[in-house]
């Protein structure tokens, strides 16, 4: 072959790897933002990226289009390696023409799709871009269909991670939403359908685009995000510890590390961690961290719901998906956030093969009217369907409080749970002991010369007969009573008990999850 013809191709990919120039490339820099190709190169193994589909271009001639014909069109796919692990990755090139989506980028964007799920890869998906092209029209809108619907036929397949690191607006939003995870970064992000401008005009609200759709926004307040965090270098590095917890795709288990830990570590300070006040809060974070190999605890949406904690383990190197109440917030009852941030957490996880450890120390659902209007019925329900659908090993604890309906939902052996241990402390019943007291007592209150000391006295006496988990474990709804020291060594003995656990649930199109 002609060294010409070598020079040529290489000249051509120099080129190409300038995206829209050095100019575009310092103004995307000025804002603290990496290009397309610079964040691939941090998120993947050194050398190992493989790039695909570098000559696109795309084919329109409206609006001057035929004069702009930028090669690549403004997104960067292929495969290559993180942590030796087989991953797929677009990523959108803000300096090409706002990095927004043709029918081509989008033809890319599919490309990388599906070659990742036919061959069971994560995909990492870095979005960086003004949306759809306005000079493609319905090419622009017919590319964001067809990433949907791959985006759909992967989800359950494998990982599908988003990475917003620029703007993120209009539909475009729908393809990180249909994703398992969406990273955020503080400050040079955005999500929102209809910008500033548009609320401006249709509603008169004024509002900063951070405050409409920046990474804390969708963290905190509506959940879209799961993870925010200060730079992208953060963000990556982030990325790459999730990766660590996830398989490549259904068929496999999440890999197994070799614990460092303690297998049989007793931990004397679970046994005085809840405080004899079955009123006091305390943080649920330190029994995830207790139990956990190192004490490693990788938090998924922290800012959102608090009220209920969620996130991965390692039991014996093994990755294990937590679900906990956390009394410190709302005293850890369930509400309309609540129920959806674990009810989509438990699905992730049983898609992917990942068990799932439940701990309750739940009061109940939240009363008000706030609730009730906005459908806590509904929203509660995707707990109890999301539970009862999931065939991974289940195991749950009752660390305190375990009433009524919310009892029920926390992966109670109603809903399948594999194994369910208590500590002695827990109290099981349809209600807490002052309310079961003031409706089963009322009468003998209300007549007694001393109703404060009476009504005291009946709560105690419902406590010491009911609230207990002597009664449930007596009908074998508890499996055993643990001190709660050797909760951990009894987590890694269930989950190696249950590691081929198999179950199967009647064939059917789908079920019917309430939305
Ligand atoms: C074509 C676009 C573009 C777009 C940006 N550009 N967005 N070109 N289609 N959607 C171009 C700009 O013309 C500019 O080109 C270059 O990209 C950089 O953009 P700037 O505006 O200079 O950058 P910046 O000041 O940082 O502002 C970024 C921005 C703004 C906030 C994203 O560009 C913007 O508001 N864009 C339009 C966003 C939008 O409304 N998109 C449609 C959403 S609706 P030059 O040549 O000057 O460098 C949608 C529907 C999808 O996406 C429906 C799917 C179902």
């Amino acid at each position: 072959m002609s060294k010409e013809k070598i020079d040529e191709l290489n000249k051509r990919k120099r080129q190409i790897s300038l995206g829209g120039g050095q100019a575009a490339i310092d103004k995307q820099h000025a804002k603290g933002k990496y290009t397309a190709r610079e964040r691939i190169e941090k998120l993947f193994d050194e050398g190992s990226f493989v790039e695909l589909d570098t000559f696109v271009e795309h084919r329109s001639h409206s609006f001057g289009m035929d004069k702009k014909r930028p090669t690549g069109d403004g997104v960067v796919i292929g495969y290559g390696t993180i942590d030796g692990r087989l991953v797929y990755c677009y990523s959108q090139d803000f300096t090409v023409i706002g990095g927004s989506l043709g029918e081509m980028h989008a033809a890319k964007i599919v490309k990388a799709q599906t070659l990742a799920a036919k061959v069971g890869a994560p995909i990492i998906g870095i979005n960086d871009s003004g949306g759809a092209r306005i000079q493609e029209g319905v090419g622009s809108l017919k590319g964001f269909g067809d990433i949907f619907f791959a985006n759909s036929m992967a989800s359950g397949v494998i990982p599908q991670i988003s990475v917003i690191m620029g703007p993120c607006a209009g539909g475009a939003t729908y393809s990180p939403a249909l994703t398992d995870f969406i990273f955020m970064v503080d400050k040079t992000s955005q999500m929102f359908i209809t910008g500033p401008e548009v609320i401006k005009t249709v509603t008169g609200e004024i509002v900063s685009a951070d405050t409409l759709g920046g990474a804390r926004t969708h963290n905190a307040t509506s959940g879209v995000a799961h993870f925010m965090d200060e730079t992208e270098d953060e963000a990556i590095a982030h990325i790459k510890e999730l990766l660590s917890y996830l398989p490549s795709n259904n068929m496999e288990n999440a890999p197994r590390y070799d614990a460092t830990d303690d297998l049989n570590r007793v931990s004397e300070c679970l046994n005085e961690l809840i405080p004899e006040n079955p009123n006091k809060p305390y943080d649920i974070l330190e029994i995830i961290k207790e139990l956990s190999d190192d004490g490693q605890f990788f938090e998924v949406q922290p800012l959102f719901a608090r009220n209920i904690v969620i996130g991965y383990i390692r039991l014996n190197g093994q990755t294990i998906g937590v679900v906990a109440n956390q009394p410190n917030y709302l005293a850890g009852c369930l509400d309309i956030d609540a129920s959806d941030k674990a009810a989509r957490f438990i699905r992730t996880c049983d898609s992917f093969n990942i068990p799932l450890l439940t701990l309750v120390d739940v009061p109940g659902f939240l009363p008000g009217t706030g609730q009730e209007h906005n459908g806590i019925i509904r929203h509660g329900a995707k707990m109890l369907y999301a539970y009862s659908e999931a065939t991974v090993p289940k195991v749950t604890i009752i660390l305190r409080k375990a009433y009524g309906g919310a009892y029920i939902a926390m992966c109670s052996k109603h809903l399948k749970a594999d194994l369910v241990y208590a500590w002695p402390n827990a109290e099981i019943a349809v209600m807490g002991p002052d309310g079961a007291a003031n409706i089963i007592f009322r009468k003998e209150i209300k007549d007694s010369d001393d109703p404060v000391t009476t009504r005291a006295k009946k709560i105690e006496e419902y406590r010491a007969e009911v609230a207990n988990p002597y009664t449930a474990a007596g009908l074998g709804y508890v499996d055993d009573i643990l001190e709660p020291s050797i909760t951990r060594k009894r987590l890694i003995s269930a989950f190696d008990m249950l590691s081929d656990k198999r179950e199967n649930r009647p064939a059917k199109k789908h079920g019917n999850m309430p939305l």
